[in-house]
């Protein structure tokens, strides 16, 4: 049985005194939750928000991004240790923001998923398809790409650990919401290439997750479907109405 995750994407929102009064208020929900809890904050955030949470224990702190060299002259960038070291556990890696604004590649994705693995970090790796992709009927063959890339060379053990955040393009921050079927389609494509990739055994252990405008309204019935193992929150993370999504996991 999977564990459900819900993770909220905070993106470039929140300074540090905005982001302990945002986790105040939503601090005894999330601990109460049945599911797996991360806030995947803005770096500056990160040292307040792993504070406010000392000894809540089904909820971890993010990261949204990471570099993939253990240090060196990469300025502006944040390694793997710096983050372990203020108590991350997650880090979003791909997300199609990145990928679209930081020309993020499938081959830079595929090592930041490997330096995450090796230090400890568990990534929550986005993959989506475009609009045009979608009307174009290639979906899962764009996702199957970048799937394949992005796990090149990680083993089956480590694979297993990786949270996939299923986010259709379209759907991220339009209000426009796949159905609960097209998601549930999708996802269940992902596990059945993880399954061709690794087999059974980590297909059915791998978590995946549906992102893209899910909010309270939608969430009961996304949350529902076999394969949605969790949702990544954008925009309703940043406000009370992420208590009644982590809420919403019954099991
Ligand atoms: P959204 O963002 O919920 O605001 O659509 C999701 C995401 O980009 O992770």
């Amino acid at each position: 049985m999977r564990k459900k995750i819900i993770a909220g994407n905070w993106k470039m929102n929140m300074t540090p005194s905005e982001a302990v009064n945002l986790v105040n208020l939503l601090k005894d929900g999330c601990e109460n939750a049945l599911c797996d809890v991360v806030f995947c904050v803005p770096f500056v955030d990160i040292a307040a928000v792993t504070k406010e949470f000392e000894g809540c224990k089904n909820i971890a702190v993010g990261a949204q991004n990471m570099h993939f060299e253990n240090n060196g002259a990469y300025t502006g960038e944040v390694s793997a240790d710096m983050l372990k070291e203020l108590g991350v556990k997650y880090v979003i890696l791909g997300h199609s923001e990145r990928r679209e604004y930081f020309g993020e590649t499938d081959h830079m994705v595929n090592k930041k998923m490997k330096q995450a693995l090796k230090r400890g970090l568990i990534p929550i790796v986005c993959v989506g398809e475009s609009l045009e992709m979608k009307d174009e009927g290639i979906t899962i063959d764009h996702i199957a790409i970048q799937i394949k890339r992005a796990f090149k060379k990680i083993d089956a053990d480590d694979a297993k650990k990786v949270i996939i955040a299923y986010e259709p393009i379209w759907a991220i921050g339009t209000g426009r919401t796949a159905s609960a079927y097209q998601a549930e389609e999708v996802c269940a494509g992902i596990r059945a290439i993880i399954n061709d990739i690794y087999g059974d055994e980590t297909a059915e252990a791998i978590r995946i997750q549906y992102g893209g405008s899910m909010n309270a309204e939608n969430c009961e019935s996304l949350l529902a479907m076999p394969d949605i193992d969790g949702g990544l929150i954008g925009g309703a993370s940043l406000k009370a109405d992420f208590n009644l999504i982590t809420g919403c996991v019954k099991e």
